[in-house]
């Protein structure tokens, strides 16, 4: 059984960008030390076109092949021209509005979003999948979330994008390891309590 992970950045009070989910207020924090991190542990969740603009793009996976979204962060890609923002990956996008794929890398769920993702976890294999989010989409899928990589970044936003657009309930989870980085960011990675 493959695990599904939901890797994201967010707030100290849990938000994972403004009101309108824009987290630019983050990206200060990917400095130096933060950017080695991602490089060597997690290369896989920098997107394409920006490995290839830093020259990165022949990193090997090293957690992931596979990575599901929400059609409004995979938008986010779209606005700028890119149609396979994690081409170095199996890429699903959930829609029920996009029709048809804009790129041959990219395959559409548009039914039964829950089901494909338990179908992703059952194939066999080493490398595990990727939930990029945003909030609907990690909502939805909570109860399939077997562990959570949470990149918090010391501001408060005092309101926002949650980082699950789902109702109240309480989901356990475990505390596996820990990162702390100088500028004050922490990454906390959660296992599923089954
Ligand atoms: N801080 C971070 O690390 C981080 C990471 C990722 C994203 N984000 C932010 O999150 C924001 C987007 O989040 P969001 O919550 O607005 O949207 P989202 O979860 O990215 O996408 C929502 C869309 O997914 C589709 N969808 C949802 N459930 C579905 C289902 N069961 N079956 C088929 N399609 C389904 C729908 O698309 P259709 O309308 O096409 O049907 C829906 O409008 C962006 O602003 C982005 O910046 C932040």
């Amino acid at each position: 059984m493959r695990k599904l992970t939901y890797f994201i950045a967010c707030s100290i009070d849990g938000f994972i960008g403004d009101p309108g989910g824009d987290g630019s207020m983050m990206i200060p924090f990917v400095d130096e030390e933060f950017f080695e991190f991602l490089k060597t542990e997690y290369p896989e969740t920098l997107p394409t076109h920006g490995r290839r603009a830093l020259g990165i793009d022949d990193l090997p996976n090293q957690k992931y092949d596979t990575v599901v979204q929400g059609r409004a962060s995979y938008d986010l890609a779209l606005q700028i021209d890119v149609t396979s923002p994690y081409a170095h990956l199996r890429e699903y996008v959930a829609s029920r509005t996009l029709k048809e794929s804009p790129d041959p890398n990219v395959e559409i769920v548009a039914d039964d979003l829950v089901g494909k993702v338990r179908a992703l976890k059952a194939e066999d294999g080493d490398f595990g999948v990727y939930l990029c989010g945003g909030s609907q989409i990690a909502g939805e899928l909570l109860d399939e979330i077997d562990e959570l990589v949470v990149k918090t970044y010391p501001i408060v936003l005092g309101t926002g994008m949650p980082m699950f657009g789902s109702g109240f309930a309480i989901s356990e989870f475990t505390l596996g390891e820990v990162r702390t980085f100088k500028n004050g960011a922490v990454v906390r990675t959660y296992r599923r309590k089954r």
